[in-house]
């Protein structure tokens, strides 16, 4: 069923309530000014269509969502093995930016859309791409049919005044032979991409080819294949919301991914894209408001994946 502007608006109401139950991030000390009340929500119909609610235009820092993206980039320059030798496809259960695991595991991040396995990934473009940073942004802005789509720089410069964790990260895999390139200008990569400022109408655009299987919306040329897709869907239901994804999973039933600028990205496979924002946070990292609207959705539009 495709949702009304109606619903959406209604099911921003529902929510409004759990604003002041989270908590803003302030770790990257850039993203603490975002005003904590904002709330959006966008659909993209697979057929195209756009229907939103709330502030659903206004731009925000994306985050950890870029990890799709970077991921889907490097699974369209590299062989599988390549990727999967490097990076793991478990879920964690841990910290996004936890290092525990990674000297348990000899420099192996568990999955992609940990910090580790991200700067994992952003190694693998860095070797790859000579201007990996505007190749992200071709990218993106062909996917969000949106040419206006930029990085923010201030928060790219605040990561990385605040890098010291990333940084031990990055080390501690380039000491296990886990990462090739030089640190400092991988990490500069990294923030970029967290750093990249959309709003849910441009994410919900961006993801369509998740919905679509690897097919980007209005194109007939496939970004990535249908396994691919499949693939990427896969990883997002089981580690999209780091050690909250379980609970993602029994309350949503999307495969979905998460940022600390409070976004979420959900698909519907087949069907539809899903964006939503609201910057309060719970203690995974995930956006309140936001993942109660896609509970609310899911459950009033009758989706789930299980
Ligand atoms: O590297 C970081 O810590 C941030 N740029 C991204 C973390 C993030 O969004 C985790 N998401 N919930």
């Amino acid at each position: 069923m495709k949702p009304s502007k109606q619903l959406l608006n209604d099911i921003l109401e529902e929510v409004r309530p759990l604003i002041g139950q989270g908590k803003v991030a302030d770790y990257i000390p850039a993203l603490a000014q975002v005003p904590a009340n904002r709330l959006g929500i966008a659909v993209c119909y697979n057929d195209g269509e756009i229907i939103q609610a709330g502030d659903s235009e206004e731009g925000f820092s994306i985050q950890s969502i870029s990890k799709v993206l970077s991921l889907t980039l490097a699974m369209t320059l590299y062989e599988a093995d390549e990727i999967w030798s490097r990076v793991g496809k478990e879920p964690s259960g841990h910290a996004f930016n936890s290092m525990i695991q990674l000297e348990l595991e000899q420099g192996i991040p568990r999955n992609p859309f940990i910090n580790a396995g991200a700067l994992v990934v952003s190694d693998l473009l860095h070797s790859r791409l000579s201007a990996p940073q505007y190749r992200m942004l071709e990218l993106v802005r062909s996917l969000a049919c949106n040419p206006d789509v930029a990085y923010d720089k201030d928060v790219a410069a605040s990561e990385m005044q605040h890098s010291d964790r990333n940084a031990a990260i990055a080390y501690l895999m380039r000491a296990f032979g886990n990462f090739n390139n030089d640190v400092v200008p991988v990490l500069g990569n990294y923030f970029g991409y967290c750093a990249l400022k959309m709003s849910c109408v441009d994410l919900a655009r961006t993801f369509s080819y998740l919905a679509n299987k690897g097919m980007p919306l209005g194109t007939d040329t496939p970004l990535i294949s249908p396994t691919q897709s499949k693939q990427i869907n896969a990883l997002l239901a089981t580690c999209g919301l780091y050690d909250g994804a379980g609970e993602f999973a029994y309350r949503v039933g999307m495969p979905g991914k998460s940022g600390v600028g409070g976004g979420i990205v959900a698909i519907v496979p087949g069907e539809m894209s899903i964006a939503v924002w609201s910057p309060e946070l719970d203690a995974s990292g995930n956006s309140v408001a936001g993942t109660a609207a896609l509970a609310l959705l899911a459950e009033r539009i009758g989706r789930s994946i299980f």
